[in-house]
């Protein structure tokens, strides 16, 4: 192994940049050369690779979002772009790629590697949603920023005798929608691995009501069957009947942006590293990860088409306290 390249894939995540920095100044310590791609499998395609030296990586830990810039790049599921990226990576005498993203991102990886070219994924997206790693880098910080958000939604609910509907981002996975409504007290989650139907929801706030609560939380992922739009139409003239005034808020991309929290800091540095180490040990066409505090490598091919199944647990753990 001489000379590696890192990409950065899919919707950003906080903490991306502490991983691009890991793998670049552990490859550099291995006495390998390292090339950033611009703008994740768009840059493969369109041959924007850049050398990163020790100080190009410099600065960038605290800072949210990804400096090489990300992408979805559908071109990259056809075989023809594949072509073209293998063939850019070839001319630039790259030996291996490092892919930082989630689920889709990580899928192509498995391509790569199944059409022969090493490959080590490191599993970063906001949704938690990869088989094979417990949590994924930039789950904590969104985890925090929707948190925040409730924390706040709480005060003013309170003042007002409200239920607030909170819809927090996630793809399919309900992961940030769980962790974020557990930790904010929320009276009801509703997450597509476990739904809550509309009339249900209603009976739990107007339940709530009844028991003389000042405020009421639902949190909803934004994979759930009804969205909080869809919630409050639903509702349309029986809304008066639940008690408390109701308001909704979508947390949307604000999720997805902000300071990395330390914890996503940490977790993307042992991993950014653990994909150099992989490397250097000659195993490829992995996940490297964290499950139960060790360090892990899973092969991709094991984690494609497969999702992180939720502790559903938790979410009865959040109806019975929620009383
Ligand atoms: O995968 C991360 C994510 O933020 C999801 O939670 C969300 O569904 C999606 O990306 C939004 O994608 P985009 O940024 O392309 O609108």
């Amino acid at each position: 192994m001489k000379r590696i390249a890192v990409l950065t894939s899919g919707g950003d995540a906080s903490g991306m940049n502490a991983a691009v920095r890991a793998v670049t100044r552990s490859a550099l310590a291995q006495g390998w050369e390292v090339f950033g791609v611009r703008n994740g499998y768009a840059g493969l395609l369109a041959d924007a690779f850049e050398p990163l030296a020790a100080r190009d990586v410099g600065g960038i830990i605290q800072r949210g979002g990804t400096i090489l810039g990300s992408a979805r790049c559908p071109q990259f599921a056809e075989p023809a772009g594949r072509a073209q990226a293998l063939a850019h990576l070839a001319a630039h005498g790259i030996d291996a790629l490092v892919v930082v993203g989630g689920n889709g991102s990580q899928s192509g990886s498995a391509s790569l590697a199944r059409e022969g070219f090493p490959v080590v994924g490191v599993p970063s997206t906001i949704d938690n949603d990869l088989y094979g790693n417990d949590v994924s880098i930039g789950a904590d910080t969104a985890i925090n920023v929707t948190l925040e958000a409730i924390d706040r939604l709480r005060t003013t609910a309170s003042s007002h005798h409200r239920a607030f509907l909170v819809e927090t981002m996630g793809r399919n996975c309900g992961y940030i929608a769980l962790m974020a409504g557990i930790g904010g007290g929320a009276e009801v989650i509703a997450i597509p691995e476990s739904e809550v139907e509309a009339p249900e929801v209603a009976e739990r706030l107007r339940a709530a009501y009844r028991r003389g609560k000042s405020h009421a939380l639902v949190v909803v992922a934004e994979g759930a069957k009804h969205g909080v739009q869809a919630l409050l139409k639903l509702y349309g003239e029986q809304r008066a009947s639940i008690g408390f005034d109701l308001r909704l808020t979508r947390l949307g991309h604000v999720v997805r942006g902000g300071v990395p929290s330390a914890v996503d800091r940490v977790l993307a540095t042992r991993l950014g590293a653990a994909a150099v180490d992989s490397l250097a040990g000659n195993r490829h066409g992995v996940l490297v990860g964290m499950q139960r505090g060790e360090i892990t490598a899973t092969s991709l091919s094991e984690i494609t088409g497969r999702m992180r199944p939720a502790d559903t647990a938790l979410v009865e753990l959040a109806r019975v306290l929620a009383m």
